[in-house]
């Protein structure tokens, strides 16, 4: 039995003073492309909690690497497909301290941002639950109201970390409304073999792997 909704801590795999310290920076970077609003749309794909939530929400990706095919979502981990992009050295300072997060490889690096801080509607991002993409998401500030969501129950749960690896199958995912500039990073790949001797992946159903990380965790934690 899994339990949602959850999300894997992974603060203590990140400089997380090194991440808060890129925050001026980033900030500044992004409003100057806010300014601009040249950069492509953020599409939630089809898999909504409520049908008639907007796919395009507002926000906009700044893509730090890019794939060599056409558009694939299912390419997101594979490594040897992907290549940095022109905006990878206007983001130098960002990428290093990707470099030093546990993957063997990376895939695709994207920054979500929103100059007005619109909701993000909530919702899964496949629905393959044999797929686990290995990813690591993380912020420079807790201003983006992040939050997993449970289908069954429609229980919420806030992200409070500043890095976290969620099951993007079996629940939702979303942010709610904050008034002002607003982002995240995700960087897509493979992981360390270090980083992922952690894991307790499952025989099957191995999308929920983070949430059954993130159970264990919970399960030390109270007993
Ligand atoms: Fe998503």
């Amino acid at each position: 039995m899994v339990y949602y909704p959850c999300y894997k801590n992974l603060d203590a795999y990140i400089d997380v003073d090194r991440l808060v310290a890129l925050d001026g920076f980033m900030t500044d970077r992004l409003s100057q492309r806010v300014a601009k609003a040249a950069d492509r749309a953020f599409y939630t794909g089809p898999f909504l909690l409520d049908a008639q939530a907007p796919t395009l929400p507002g926000s906009q990706m700044v893509y730090l690497s890019r794939s060599r095919e056409p558009d694939n979502y299912y390419d997101l981990d594979q490594t040897n497909l992907w290549e940095p992009t022109p905006d990878a050295a206007e983001f130098a300072p960002l990428m290093a301290i990707i470099a030093t997060l546990p993957f063997a490889a990376t895939g695709r690096m994207i920054i979500m941002y929103d100059g007005s801080g619109r909701a993000v509607s909530a919702h899964r991002d496949h629905d393959s639950a044999e797929l686990c993409h290995e990813f690591i998401w993380f912020r420079t500030n807790l201003r983006k109201p992040f939050y997993m969501l449970d289908p069954e129950t429609g229980e919420r749960c806030t992200v409070g970390s500043h890095a976290a690896w969620f099951d993007t199958v079996n629940q939702f995912h979303g942010a709610d409304a904050s008034g002002g500039l607003s982002f995240s990073i995700r960087v897509d790949g493979v992981f360390s073999d270090e980083f992922r001797r952690n894991i307790p992946f499952p025989p099957t159903g191995r999308a929920a792997a983070p949430a059954i990380w993130a159970q264990a965790d919970a399960a030390v934690a109270t007993s």
